[in-house]
């Protein structure tokens, strides 16, 4: 079964391409990706060497070519040689590489997402035999924040928290459109927001959590706070004293579905193999956690990582302090994804998984794991 996979170098990819690896076979599994192809390796390989995963089969890294490529390019700037080669024979083409970003000019979010998608559905035209595997998220359901979320369900009248939801929303569109006009078998996998427990170290692809962390260190380094040991002092180092408090203005009943990497990873490849026995369809299957989590858990996982931080979720606030300011500004988006008490149907997903067990509880414990400093990790 040749694949061909984008993304491999990515938070989510590395541990699907781990997975795909630890399957066996013999057959060539074609990363795209950008940088020169050496680069391309080194970089796919550290980041799926240092993960935990399932063992790997001997050879195993032995399966894997490169191109190097760009989905924002038309052909993804192969040549038409390099195109005929990985095209070849392909039975399942990954399509995972995504710009991630929930702030700013959304041009290139659209050049990433949208386009992007379209020049691997280009590509896929010339792979008549290849599976189409769309990796979307869960949050193309963008501002609906109530009621259960079916997998078939694509809909853009409640709007979008970000261009990014938008934007894949759009890619979806685009990879049902065209699902219906080819015929061609096509699954269209939506992951909720993917934490692991493992903290990435410097240089290798870490995780969302990692944005919202890098806000909080970031506005506690800030200026305007006025305390330069606050960053210290908040961590617990420097000395005795109150804790800062910070309010943060969300709905304090509200939710996310945070998921394992790894089992979203198992999931996505398990869902592969089983659809690809199937009669040609386009199914989306919703790659979630079975229970979202609350934003008080998030919160308390937070304060092991910055125990003078004392944070609440509160419905409204009238006279924010500087440091409050600066979160609200900096943290908006984060915030407004646990805004949600929408739950996610998994019935595709089930079906396809067989036995895999649902993934553990995301709990504060799990959360402060999460959240631990990597600073001082290595890679191995
Ligand atoms: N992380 C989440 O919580 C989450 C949740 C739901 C869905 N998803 C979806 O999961 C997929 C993977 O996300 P991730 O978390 O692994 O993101 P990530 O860590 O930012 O990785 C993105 C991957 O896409 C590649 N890429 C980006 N732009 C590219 C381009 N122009 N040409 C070629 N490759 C490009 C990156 O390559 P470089 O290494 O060269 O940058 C990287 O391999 C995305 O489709 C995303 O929308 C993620």
């Amino acid at each position: 079964m040749p694949v061909l996979f984008t993304g491999a170098t990515g938070f989510l990819g590395c541990r699907i391409m781990r997975e795909l690896l630890a399957e066996g076979g013999d057959e060539p599994i074609t990363v795209v990706g950008r940088g020169s192809t050496p680069e391309l390796q080194s970089r796919t390989e550290a980041a799926v060497m240092w993960l935990d995963g399932p063992p790997l089969p001997a050879g195993a890294l032995g399966r894997l070519r490169y191109l190097s490529g760009d989905i924002t390019l038309p052909g993804l700037g192969l040549t038409a040689e390099e195109r005929a080669r990985a095209t070849d024979g392909l039975t399942q083409l990954w399509h995972n590489a995504a710009l991630l970003r929930l702030e700013g000019d959304p041009a290139p979010l659209h050049l990433s997402n949208v386009v992007g998608t379209r020049h691997v559905l280009e590509l896929a035209d010339h792979a008549p035999d290849a599976h189409l595997m769309h990796v979307s998220t869960a949050y193309v359901a963008g501002r609906r924040l109530t009621g259960c979320i079916r997998e078939e369900d694509l809909r853009e009248e409640y709007g979008f928290q970000t261009y990014y939801e938008e934007s894949k929303y759009t890619a979806e569109r685009l990879v049902r459109a065209w699902a219906s006009r080819t015929g061609r078998p096509v699954t269209v996998l939506r992951p909720g927001l993917l934490v692991t427990d493992r903290p990435v170290p410097e240089g290798l692809p870490g995780q969302p959590l990692d944005i919202l962390l890098r806000i909080v260190d970031a506005g506690l380094r800030n200026r305007t706070v006025r305390t330069s040991s606050l960053a210290a002092f908040v961590k617990g180092g420097l000395r005795r004293g109150d804790a800062v408090s910070v309010r943060i203005a969300a709905d304090p009943e509200g939710t996310a579905n945070l998921v394992q990497a790894e089992y979203a990873a198992r999931a996505m490849v398990r869902t592969a193999r089983a659809h690809s026995d199937r009669p040609p369809a386009l199914r989306t299957v919703h790659v979630t956690h079975p229970h979202n989590a609350s934003a008080d858990i998030v919160l308390k996982a937070l304060q092991v990582r910055y125990p003078r931080l004392s944070l609440s979720v509160v419905p409204h606030i009238p006279d924010p302090t500087p440091l409050e300011k600066l979160v609200a500004q900096q943290g908006a988006r984060m915030i407004e994804f646990s805004a949600q008490r929408r739950t996610y149907d998994r019935t595709h997903l089930l079906e396809a998984v067989g036995d895999l067990p649902d993934p553990e509880p995301i709990d504060e414990a799990y959360l402060a794991r999460a959240c631990d400093d990597p600073g001082t990790l290595v890679p191995a």
